[in-house]
Protein backbone atom coordinates (compact mmCIF):
# COMPACT_ATOMS: atom_id res chain seq x y z
CA UNK A 1 0.00 0.00 0.00
CA UNK A 2 1.21 3.39 -1.16
CA UNK A 3 0.64 5.58 1.87
CA UNK A 4 0.17 9.35 0.98
CA UNK A 5 -0.26 10.27 5.09
CA UNK A 6 3.15 8.90 5.38
CA UNK A 7 5.03 10.62 2.43
CA UNK A 8 3.46 13.77 3.02
CA UNK A 9 3.76 13.74 6.84
CA UNK A 10 7.67 13.28 5.94
CA UNK A 11 7.08 15.95 3.16
CA UNK A 12 5.76 18.52 5.27
CA UNK A 13 8.54 18.32 8.20
CA UNK A 14 11.05 18.98 5.52
CA UNK A 15 8.89 21.87 4.47
CA UNK A 16 8.66 23.57 7.80
CA UNK A 17 12.41 23.33 8.46
CA UNK A 18 12.82 25.07 4.81
CA UNK A 19 10.30 27.94 5.70
CA UNK A 20 12.11 28.01 9.09
CA UNK A 21 15.24 28.69 7.51
CA UNK A 22 13.72 31.51 4.92
CA UNK A 23 12.49 33.19 8.33
CA UNK A 24 15.93 33.18 10.06
CA UNK A 25 17.29 35.09 6.45
CA UNK A 26 14.32 37.35 7.21
CA UNK A 27 12.12 36.40 4.39
CA UNK A 28 8.57 35.16 5.35
CA UNK A 29 6.25 33.42 2.41
CA UNK A 30 2.66 33.97 1.90
CA UNK A 31 0.15 32.51 0.00
CA UNK A 32 -3.29 34.29 -1.33
CA UNK A 33 -6.53 31.91 -1.63
CA UNK A 34 -9.16 33.28 -3.60
CA UNK A 35 -12.64 31.58 -3.13
CA UNK A 36 -15.75 32.24 -5.41
CA UNK A 37 -19.19 31.38 -4.25
CA UNK A 38 -20.38 28.65 -2.03
CA UNK A 39 -19.03 25.29 -3.43
CA UNK A 40 -18.87 22.98 -0.30
CA UNK A 41 -16.04 20.97 -1.72
CA UNK A 42 -13.80 23.88 -2.34
CA UNK A 43 -14.61 25.08 1.26
CA UNK A 44 -12.93 22.17 2.90
CA UNK A 45 -9.69 22.04 0.25
CA UNK A 46 -9.49 26.13 0.90
CA UNK A 47 -9.76 25.23 5.05
CA UNK A 48 -7.57 22.49 4.30
CA UNK A 49 -4.74 25.17 2.10
CA UNK A 50 -5.18 27.71 5.01
CA UNK A 51 -4.24 24.64 8.00
CA UNK A 52 -1.63 23.63 6.19
CA UNK A 53 0.19 26.88 5.18
CA UNK A 54 -0.31 27.06 9.28
CA UNK A 55 1.07 24.21 10.10
CA UNK A 56 4.50 24.55 8.29
CA UNK A 57 4.58 28.56 8.78
CA UNK A 58 3.34 30.27 5.52
CA UNK A 59 1.57 33.23 5.83
CA UNK A 60 -2.05 32.77 4.50
CA UNK A 61 -4.78 35.61 3.30
CA UNK A 62 -8.18 34.09 1.91
CA UNK A 63 -9.98 35.93 -0.27
CA UNK A 64 -14.09 34.65 -0.13
CA UNK A 65 -16.05 36.44 -2.97
CA UNK A 66 -19.75 35.91 -3.24
CA UNK A 67 -21.08 33.73 -6.25
CA UNK A 68 -22.08 37.34 -7.68
CA UNK A 69 -18.77 38.63 -8.01
CA UNK A 70 -18.00 39.49 -11.55
CA UNK A 71 -15.55 38.55 -13.72
CA UNK A 72 -13.55 42.28 -13.55
CA UNK A 73 -13.96 42.12 -9.98
CA UNK A 74 -11.99 39.12 -9.91
CA UNK A 75 -9.24 40.33 -12.51
CA UNK A 76 -9.04 43.61 -10.62
CA UNK A 77 -8.02 41.81 -7.10
CA UNK A 78 -5.72 39.10 -9.19
CA UNK A 79 -4.18 42.19 -10.72
CA UNK A 80 -3.94 43.58 -7.13
CA UNK A 81 -2.05 40.50 -5.55
CA UNK A 82 -0.20 39.90 -8.54
CA UNK A 83 1.64 43.27 -6.94
CA UNK A 84 1.23 42.85 -3.57
CA UNK A 85 5.07 41.48 -1.95
CA UNK A 86 3.59 40.01 0.55
CA UNK A 87 2.28 37.22 -1.56
CA UNK A 88 4.13 34.79 -3.05
CA UNK A 89 1.83 32.71 -4.31
CA UNK A 90 -1.87 32.88 -5.83
CA UNK A 91 -4.42 30.58 -6.03
CA UNK A 92 -7.81 30.62 -7.42
CA UNK A 93 -9.92 27.58 -6.21
CA UNK A 94 -11.94 25.99 -8.72
CA UNK A 95 -14.57 25.58 -10.34
CA UNK A 96 -15.49 29.36 -10.62
CA UNK A 97 -19.28 30.45 -11.44
CA UNK A 98 -20.56 30.06 -14.70
CA UNK A 99 -20.41 33.22 -15.53
CA UNK A 100 -16.43 33.70 -15.33
CA UNK A 101 -14.08 32.43 -17.83
CA UNK A 102 -11.82 30.56 -15.93
CA UNK A 103 -9.01 29.97 -18.46
CA UNK A 104 -9.27 34.58 -18.42
CA UNK A 105 -8.66 34.28 -14.73
CA UNK A 106 -5.68 31.80 -15.19
CA UNK A 107 -4.27 33.86 -17.04
CA UNK A 108 -4.29 37.06 -15.05
CA UNK A 109 -2.32 35.25 -12.21
CA UNK A 110 1.11 36.50 -12.61
CA UNK A 111 3.36 33.22 -13.85
CA UNK A 112 6.02 33.96 -11.51
CA UNK A 113 2.78 33.45 -8.34
CA UNK A 114 0.95 30.52 -10.45
CA UNK A 115 1.54 28.00 -7.56
CA UNK A 116 -0.99 25.95 -9.55
CA UNK A 117 0.72 25.97 -12.64
CA UNK A 118 -2.09 26.40 -14.47
CA UNK A 119 -1.28 29.91 -16.63
CA UNK A 120 -0.43 28.75 -20.25
CA UNK A 121 3.59 30.01 -19.17
CA UNK A 122 4.07 27.05 -16.99
CA UNK A 123 2.09 24.44 -18.63
CA UNK A 124 4.53 24.91 -21.37
CA UNK A 125 7.54 25.05 -18.95
CA UNK A 126 6.13 21.58 -17.95
CA UNK A 127 6.05 20.48 -21.69
CA UNK A 128 9.32 20.92 -22.03
CA UNK A 129 10.62 19.91 -18.93
CA UNK A 130 11.74 22.98 -16.99
CA UNK A 131 9.62 24.00 -14.47
CA UNK A 132 9.25 25.83 -11.73
CA UNK A 133 5.66 25.02 -11.00
CA UNK A 134 3.63 21.66 -11.27
CA UNK A 135 0.06 20.99 -10.71
CA UNK A 136 0.15 19.48 -6.96
CA UNK A 137 -1.97 16.47 -7.75
CA UNK A 138 0.31 14.90 -10.38
CA UNK A 139 3.38 16.45 -8.49
CA UNK A 140 2.06 14.12 -5.47
CA UNK A 141 2.09 10.82 -7.73
CA UNK A 142 5.48 11.36 -8.47
CA UNK A 143 6.11 12.06 -5.36
CA UNK A 144 4.92 9.10 -4.22
CA UNK A 145 6.44 6.67 -7.01
CA UNK A 146 9.88 8.35 -5.30
CA UNK A 147 9.40 7.69 -2.28
CA UNK A 148 8.80 3.84 -2.68
CA UNK A 149 11.58 3.48 -5.17
CA UNK A 150 9.01 2.86 -7.83
CA UNK A 151 10.87 3.61 -11.68
CA UNK A 152 8.69 4.18 -14.61
CA UNK A 153 11.70 4.18 -16.81
CA UNK A 154 10.94 2.02 -19.50
CA UNK A 155 7.75 0.58 -18.07
CA UNK A 156 4.57 1.25 -20.05
CA UNK A 157 2.45 3.98 -18.49
CA UNK A 158 -1.93 4.97 -18.97
CA UNK A 159 -2.89 7.61 -17.61
CA UNK A 160 -6.75 7.30 -17.95
CA UNK A 161 -7.99 11.11 -18.33
CA UNK A 162 -6.98 13.75 -20.46
CA UNK A 163 -7.65 17.34 -17.96
CA UNK A 164 -5.54 20.00 -18.00
CA UNK A 165 -5.19 19.84 -14.27
CA UNK A 166 -4.48 15.61 -13.65
CA UNK A 167 -4.47 13.83 -16.65
CA UNK A 168 -1.88 16.08 -19.34
CA UNK A 169 0.84 17.30 -16.91
CA UNK A 170 0.53 13.59 -15.13
CA UNK A 171 1.71 12.14 -18.31
CA UNK A 172 4.56 15.20 -19.21
CA UNK A 173 5.88 13.86 -15.66
CA UNK A 174 6.04 10.33 -16.11
CA UNK A 175 7.49 10.93 -19.60
CA UNK A 176 10.02 13.22 -18.14
CA UNK A 177 11.02 10.56 -15.96
CA UNK A 178 11.50 7.82 -19.24
CA UNK A 179 7.93 5.95 -18.91
CA UNK A 180 6.24 5.02 -22.34
CA UNK A 181 2.95 6.92 -21.77
CA UNK A 182 -0.64 6.75 -23.53
CA UNK A 183 -3.12 9.07 -22.45
CA UNK A 184 -6.50 7.02 -22.53
CA UNK A 185 -9.97 8.99 -22.52
CA UNK A 186 -13.64 8.38 -23.07
CA UNK A 187 -13.64 8.31 -26.23
CA UNK A 188 -10.72 5.54 -26.45
CA UNK A 189 -11.35 2.44 -28.29
CA UNK A 190 -10.19 -1.14 -26.11
CA UNK A 191 -9.36 0.69 -23.17
CA UNK A 192 -9.91 -2.47 -21.08
CA UNK A 193 -6.80 -3.41 -23.35
CA UNK A 194 -4.79 -0.73 -23.07
CA UNK A 195 -5.26 -0.85 -19.37
CA UNK A 196 -4.01 -4.63 -19.37
CA UNK A 197 -0.61 -3.46 -20.82
CA UNK A 198 0.16 -1.35 -18.27
CA UNK A 199 2.81 -1.38 -15.93
CA UNK A 200 2.17 1.49 -14.38
CA UNK A 201 -2.08 2.63 -14.46
CA UNK A 202 -2.95 5.92 -13.33
CA UNK A 203 -6.89 6.34 -12.60
CA UNK A 204 -8.18 10.12 -13.09
CA UNK A 205 -11.56 9.45 -14.38
CA UNK A 206 -13.84 10.83 -11.55
CA UNK A 207 -16.08 7.81 -11.53
CA UNK A 208 -16.37 5.57 -8.51
CA UNK A 209 -15.52 1.70 -9.27
CA UNK A 210 -14.26 2.55 -12.96
CA UNK A 211 -11.24 0.28 -13.15
CA UNK A 212 -11.97 -3.22 -12.05
CA UNK A 213 -9.36 -6.14 -11.81
CA UNK A 214 -10.09 -7.43 -15.27
CA UNK A 215 -8.05 -4.45 -16.82
CA UNK A 216 -5.53 -4.67 -14.34
CA UNK A 217 -2.26 -6.31 -15.36
CA UNK A 218 -0.84 -9.22 -12.49
CA UNK A 219 1.89 -6.77 -10.79
CA UNK A 220 1.05 -3.42 -12.01
CA UNK A 221 1.53 -0.20 -10.10
CA UNK A 222 -1.95 1.02 -10.05
CA UNK A 223 -2.52 4.84 -8.86
CA UNK A 224 -5.75 6.17 -7.52
CA UNK A 225 -6.30 9.95 -8.29
CA UNK A 226 -10.41 9.56 -8.17
CA UNK A 227 -12.62 10.85 -5.59
CA UNK A 228 -15.86 9.79 -5.39
CA UNK A 229 -18.55 9.05 -2.88
CA UNK A 230 -19.63 5.64 -3.68
CA UNK A 231 -23.69 4.44 -3.79
CA UNK A 232 -23.20 4.04 0.16
CA UNK A 233 -22.39 7.85 0.74
CA UNK A 234 -18.60 6.44 1.73
CA UNK A 235 -15.46 8.36 0.02
CA UNK A 236 -14.25 6.41 -2.54
CA UNK A 237 -11.71 6.38 -6.09
CA UNK A 238 -11.67 5.53 -8.84
CA UNK A 239 -10.42 2.10 -8.72
CA UNK A 240 -12.07 -0.94 -7.29
CA UNK A 241 -9.98 -1.29 -4.48
CA UNK A 242 -10.64 -4.71 -2.71
CA UNK A 243 -10.14 -6.89 -6.02
CA UNK A 244 -7.49 -5.16 -7.55
CA UNK A 245 -5.21 -4.88 -4.33
CA UNK A 246 -4.96 -8.30 -5.33
CA UNK A 247 -2.81 -7.89 -8.52
CA UNK A 248 -1.20 -5.17 -8.00
CA UNK A 249 2.43 -5.29 -6.77
CA UNK A 250 1.80 -1.02 -5.53
CA UNK A 251 -1.55 0.69 -5.05
CA UNK A 252 -2.87 3.86 -3.78
CA UNK A 253 -6.36 3.85 -1.18
CA UNK A 254 -8.88 6.31 -1.27
CA UNK A 255 -8.77 8.05 1.59
CA UNK A 256 -5.50 8.18 2.25
CA UNK A 257 -3.25 7.95 -1.00
CA UNK A 258 -2.84 10.68 -3.91
CA UNK A 259 -5.74 12.97 -1.43
CA UNK A 260 -3.11 14.08 1.50
CA UNK A 261 -0.47 15.10 -1.16
CA UNK A 262 -1.80 17.59 -2.95
CA UNK A 263 -1.88 19.90 -0.68
CA UNK A 264 1.61 19.26 0.98
CA UNK A 265 2.91 20.08 -2.98
CA UNK A 266 0.60 22.41 -3.15
CA UNK A 267 2.84 24.13 -0.11
CA UNK A 268 6.19 23.12 -1.76
N1 LIG B 1 -10.00 22.50 -7.88
C1 LIG B 1 -9.74 21.17 -7.86
N2 LIG B 1 -8.41 20.95 -7.80
C2 LIG B 1 -7.83 22.16 -7.80
C3 LIG B 1 -6.47 22.58 -7.73
O1 LIG B 1 -5.52 21.80 -7.68
N3 LIG B 1 -6.27 23.93 -7.74
C4 LIG B 1 -7.29 24.82 -7.81
N4 LIG B 1 -6.99 26.12 -7.82
N5 LIG B 1 -8.55 24.47 -7.87
C5 LIG B 1 -8.82 23.14 -7.86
Amino acid sequence: IISGKVVSQAKREELKNRVAQLNVQGTEVGLAVIIVGNNSASRVYVNNKKKGCEEIGVNSYEYALPEETSQSELLELIEKLNGDDKVDGILCQLPLPAHIDEQAVINSINPQKDVDAFHPFNVGHIMIGDYTFLPCTPAGVMEMLKFYNISVKGKKCVVIGRSNIVGKPMAMLLLKENGTVEICHSGTANLKAECLGADVLVAAVGKAGFVTADMVKEGAVVIDVGINRGADGRLCGDVCFDEVEKKASFITPVPGGVGPMTITMLLE
